[in-house]
């Protein structure tokens, strides 16, 4: 396994459409492997593969929630006072070849980030729920329904399949100045 670089804003190959899998390969495995070393170590909770440069419909998602089951733990990680948090329950999910079906009418309203647009959050209104198909890494076919911040994930994630960023759902004005102050941050880096 191995952590891949992650491409950024505005490098043109994010804006590439990516091709469907078509071999299920030791190939695609180190793949899905490295792509999950690398959003950990971000970390962040969902990338694609084009976001390593590699244009296939490949996905991995792990919301890393808090889990509900455990006791409360010390947290000594982000200086402060003393707090507790639950420990994290690692979730990896792997979606090869993705398909959103019948996504709801009903919208909502997620804070968004992206590893390919550091330190930038925005507001990104989509269909609060849909069904998703997809592929494992044997080829296997799976249908589920999706909601709650896994649907904003997952058609988040997809967006990236289709060379779209989340600013680019914003509004002309709100995306120049996400990406000035990308700019700026850069800059000051
Ligand atoms: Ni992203």
């Amino acid at each position: 396994m191995a952590i891949r670089t992650i491409i950024e804003t505005p490098d043109p190959v994010l804006k590439t459409v990516s091709s469907p899998v078509e071999s299920f390969d030791d190939e695609l495995k180190t793949l899905v492997a490295d792509m999950f070393e690398t959003m950990y170590d971000a970390p962040g909770i969902g990338l694609a593969a084009i976001q390593v440069g590699v244009p296939l419909r490949v996905l991995v998602i792990d919301l890393q929630e808090e889990d509900e089951d455990a006791e409360p733990e010390e947290c000594h990680s982000h200086g402060g006072e003393t707090h507790y948090h639950r420990p994290v329950k690692r979730m990896p999910r792997v979606f090869v070849n993705p398909e959103i079906l019948d996504p709801s009418e009903d919208t909502s309203i997620y804070n968004e980030g992206c590893l390919s647009v550091p330190e930038i959050y925005a507001e990104v209104e989509r269909p609060a729920a849909c069904r998703v198909r997809w592929q494992d890494l044997e080829g296997k076919v799976h249908e589920e329904a999706m909601e709650g911040m896994m649907a904003t994930c997952i058609q988040h994630e997809m967006d990236h399949l289709e060379g779209v960023l989340f600013i680019d759902h914003l509004s002309r004005l709100k995306r120049q100045m996400a990406l000035k102050k990308l700019e700026k941050l850069r800059k000051a880096a």
